[in-house]
Parts: C-alpha cells; structure tokens; sequence
C-alpha cells in the first residue's frame, strides 16, 4: 500500500523556516498530485513503483548541479561544497535506480513515464533553484520524505521475503566504494536484499535531513543525529509533524 503519512504530515504544518506559503503550498500541491498519480498507477506494483520514484527523485540533484556549475562558469567560486554534496546524492540515487533495474524494473510505458515526469521536473527545478533555492530543496524535501516512508513500509511488508533473497551485484560493488563513502554515512552490512533496501531507505533519509538544513538554514552541514531526535521515530512513522520543530531549535 502507497504510505501517504509522513507527505500529509509534513503538508499539514506551516511553512517551514525561510519558506514563503505561497512556495509552500505550491510545492505541496504538486508533490500530491504527482503522488496521487503513481499511487494510482503502481498500486501492487512495488519494483516498477520504486523505478519511477527512482527515476524522479535523482533529478533535482541533476538540475542542482546543472546550475550549480553555471554559475561556477560565471565565477561564482564559492559554492564548490554544494556542487560536491548534489553530485554525490545524484550519484547514490543513480546507483538506488540500478538496484532497481538488477530486480527487474520497469516496462517500456513505465520508462516512458518516469522519463518524461523527470524531464518535467528537471527543467522545472532548473528554473525554481535559479531563481529561489530555498523553493527547490522544498521540493525535494518532501519527495525524500516520501521516498522514506516508501521503503520503510516496504521493510515491514516484505521482510521476511526480502531476508531470503540475495544481495544484487550492483548493491554489492556500491555500497562498498568510494563513491557511497562520499555521503559520509556508515552502509549496514549486506547479507540479504533486506539489507540493500534498509542502506537505500536509510540514504533516503540523509537526503532528507541535508534538505531540512538548506530549507530552513540555507547550510549544507545535516545536523547531528543525537541533535535532532530523528531516531525516536525511526521504527515508527518518519513524524515530521514531530521533528521538524526540533530541528527548527523552537
Ligand atoms: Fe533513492
Ligand atoms: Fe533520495
């Protein structure tokens, strides 16, 4: 089943920090609708759904980066950090959307429409991050919360199946490269496909907490685990409703 919580959650709250309401509510409104599609789409269709929702959530980072290094063309030298961070998340989306493709991925009519969604949303955030960064890690914000909840659900529903099944090549060579070392995240070790979907959960939810930090604090720098109480919900429901605040430091 599509888990709609945490979106709702988070759209059920004011804006957050640095975030005009207007931005907020359109950012809220698309994120529905394009969710609503899919749900409809892909209801029982678990790997196919994990394609297109793969395909989607790398290309703000593309379109980070995109922008990113023009203004670096232009001169602007200071943002070298970010352009990093965007390429390595892009990078770690590019391999979640590998896993998926190893299980079986998508049919022709699913690429179609993951590639056509990205395409949409690649000039889309082009457009919003030049003219109002803040808007676009929005944005992405609440496809990472989502993406969350997605797999965490996914966890719960099929773990004992996915305990039994082999860990994919590309999930191993990945998660045990530089590349993933780049996010700066420790990968739980793979014994089993169960594991590979926890460090693919889990890399969703450090794309989220870097998101919150450039939303409400225009800062690259996540805050710390033990700072913001994210772990007290990390076997429930991610509870924006309830961590938001905290990382806001109200
Ligand atoms: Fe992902
Ligand atoms: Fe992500």
């Amino acid at each position: 089943m599509w888990v709609v919580l945490p979106v709702t959650a988070a759209m059920a709250l004011a804006p957050p920090r640095g975030l005009d309401a207007g931005v907020f509510e359109a950012n809220c409104g698309i994120i529905n609708v394009v969710k609503r599609g899919i749900d409809t789409l892909y209801n029982g269709q678990d790997i196919p759904r994990f394609y297109v929702l793969e395909t989607v959530a790398r290309v703000p980072y593309f379109a980070y980066c995109s922008v990113l290094h023009l203004r670096e063309t232009l001169g602007q030298r200071d943002e070298v950090d970010r352009l990093r961070q965007h390429y390595a998340e892009a990078d770690n989306e590019l391999h979640h959307l590998l896993i998926m493709e190893s299980l079986g991925g998508a049919t022709r009519t699913d690429e179609i429409i993951a590639k056509t969604l990205a395409c949409a949303l690649y000039w889309y955030t082009v457009v919003v991050f030049l003219c109002a960064p803040r808007a676009a890690y929005h944005l992405s914000e609440l496809i990472e919360a989502h993406a969350y909840e997605t797999y965490d659900d996914f966890l719960r529903r099929e773990a004992e199946t996915l305990k039994r099944s082999p860990v994919p090549e590309i999930a191993k060579r990945y998660y045990s490269s530089p590349y993933f070392r780049l996010l700066n995240r420790p990968p739980h070790d793979l014994h089993s496909l169960y594991d590979v979907f926890l460090n693919v959960r889990d890399d969703e939810k450090a794309h989220w907490r870097t998101l919150c930090s450039l939303v409400q604090y225009d800062q690259l720098e996540p805050l710390e685990e033990e700072d913001d109480d994210l772990d007290l919900d990390l076997d429930l429901d991610l509870d924006l409703a309830a961590t938001r605040p905290i990382i806001n430091g109200s």
